[in-house]
């Protein structure tokens, strides 16, 4: 089955997870699109979105989907968003889509997290994916000598500037066996805005599609 067929199936499993009448937090990429598209025509059931990027916002408000400030709400109820590795652990990267940042605020802030991938994203050890790392410009060059001192190879993500006005720098030969380590540790760099890596915020729901059905994992978090 093609990735995009997995996708769109995971997408649409999530969609019983969308509480009534509340305020849902929605993050960025090409599962999302899927899953906000099958949300577009079950839009009267919620309140209200939080977006995590312009992206995002373009395509809630192509589907009619109201959108609210995270500055403007008590809490967010549940958070939809995907990944791009993640490990037995239910430790991720995500990132690919330079949104990040405001994906692990958003994140942070829910009361529960439904992250929904395709079977491909599965891994022992997270570090195969490049780890995105969103970085004030003016630090770039400082902030890719302290990653390389960790043993990174970093490359600047071309003709990339985020929603936040900054770069990202995506980061080769990491092999993290300790995400949440690595995690605090690139967050300390000076520069760094936020890191890739989703280790203090996890999912509590994942939902994995394979080629024969849709695999449900709750967290013990
Ligand atoms: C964007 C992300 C995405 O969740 C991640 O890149 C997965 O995207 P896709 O659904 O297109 O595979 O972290 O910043």
């Amino acid at each position: 089955m093609k990735i995009k067929n997995l996708k769109k199936i995971v997408a649409k499993k999530a969609l019983k997870y969308i509480p009534k009448n509340k305020i849902i937090g929605i993050g960025t990429g090409s599962t999302i699109s899927y899953f906000i598209k099958y949300l577009g025509k079950i839009k009267n059931s919620i309140q209200g979105a939080v977006s995590s990027s312009n992206n995002t916002t373009i395509s809630l408000q192509k589907n009619h989907i109201p959108i609210v400030k995270l500055n403007d709400v008590d809490y967010v109820s549940i958070y939809f968003d995907s990944a791009d590795e993640i490990n037995n652990n239910m430790d991720m990267i995500k990132g690919g889509g330079a949104a990040l940042t405001q994906e692990k605020i958003i994140a942070s802030a829910s009361k529960k997290f439904v992250c929904m991938i395709d079977h491909t994203k599965q891994v022992n050890v997270l570090g195969n994916f490049p780890l995105p790392i969103e970085v004030l410009p003016m630090s770039y060059k400082y902030v890719t000598k302290e990653l390389e001192k960790l043993g990174g190879i970093v490359k600047i993500r071309k003709n990339i500037i985020t929603d936040n006005n900054n770069y990202i720098l995506d980061v080769k030969n990491l092999f993290i066996r300790n995400p949440l380590r690595l995690e605090k540790k690139i967050n300390n760099i000076p520069g760094v805005i936020s890191v890739g890596i989703f280790s203090q915020r996890k999912p509590d729901i994942l939902l994995i599609s394979t080629k024969k059905s849709v695999k449900t994992i709750f967290s013990h978090n």
